[in-house]
């Protein structure tokens, strides 16, 4: 079966190609069918994101269609940046992801270890072409460091801290990474409804 992943990140493509194996399924992406809509993320929620994105991509393409949506949440601010996560700091553009970790640090200054709490969160949905919709919801918990560490990753790896591990996403490679991170966990989350789907 084909499947849409909803994304013109190849590097999404590939992460879902691990995620999904064993599935019978041809991922293809927004650019692989020549598709340049796009659906804005105008959700209050994760949720509600990746379902606009699912549902408005598998009728421009006619496939079933996998969207998500993720960001980081943290505690002491409220939830914030959350679905707001990849423009923090952007009201005037332009923003890098390490403006946005720096202004996410300096919102924390002065905030105490115990209470800085977050974590990544993503849902994904699949809509089908019967109507039907499967989400599912994946999240990593950690802390907000005082200050970057690592060079892998993106976004607000370098400041996300991992108690277990004793280091930031950033610090680790991303073998660790694509099995313990929100989208990992999404992905395990949702692939018994594809499973069903593709049988
Ligand atoms: P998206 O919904 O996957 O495009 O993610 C939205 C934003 O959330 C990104 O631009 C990042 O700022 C942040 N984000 C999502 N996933 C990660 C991650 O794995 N590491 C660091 N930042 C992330």
């Amino acid at each position: 079966m084909r499947l849409l992943v909803a994304t013109r990140n190849a590097g999404k493509k590939r992460e879902y190609e691990r995620l999904l194996e064993g599935l019978s399924l041809e991922l293809v992406t927004l650019d692989d069918l020549g598709i340049d809509l796009e659906v804005a993320e105008t959700g209050d929620t994760f949720a509600a994101n990746a379902l606009l994105k699912a549902a408005g991509y598998a009728e421009a393409s006619g496939l079933p269609t996998l969207a998500d949506d993720s960001g980081l949440e943290v505690d002491a601010l409220g939830g914030a940046p959350g679905v707001r996560s990849a423009r923090y700091a952007d009201e005037a553009g332009g923003a890098s992801d390490e403006d946005r970790y720096r202004l996410l640090l300096t919102n924390l200054q002065g905030v105490p270890e115990e209470e800085r709490t977050a974590r990544f969160r993503c849902v994904i949905a699949v809509s089908w072409p019967d109507g039907g919709v499967d989400t599912a919801v994946g999240a990593v918990e950690g802390r907000i460091a005082e200050a970057p560490r690592g060079a892998h990753g993106f976004g607000y790896d370098p400041v996300f801290y991992l108690p277990e591990f004793g280091r930031t996403m950033a610090e680790l490679g991303p073998e660790v990474k694509n099995r313990i991170s929100h989208r990992a966990r999404a992905a395990l989350a949702i692939r018994p409804a594809i499973a069903r789907r593709v049988e």
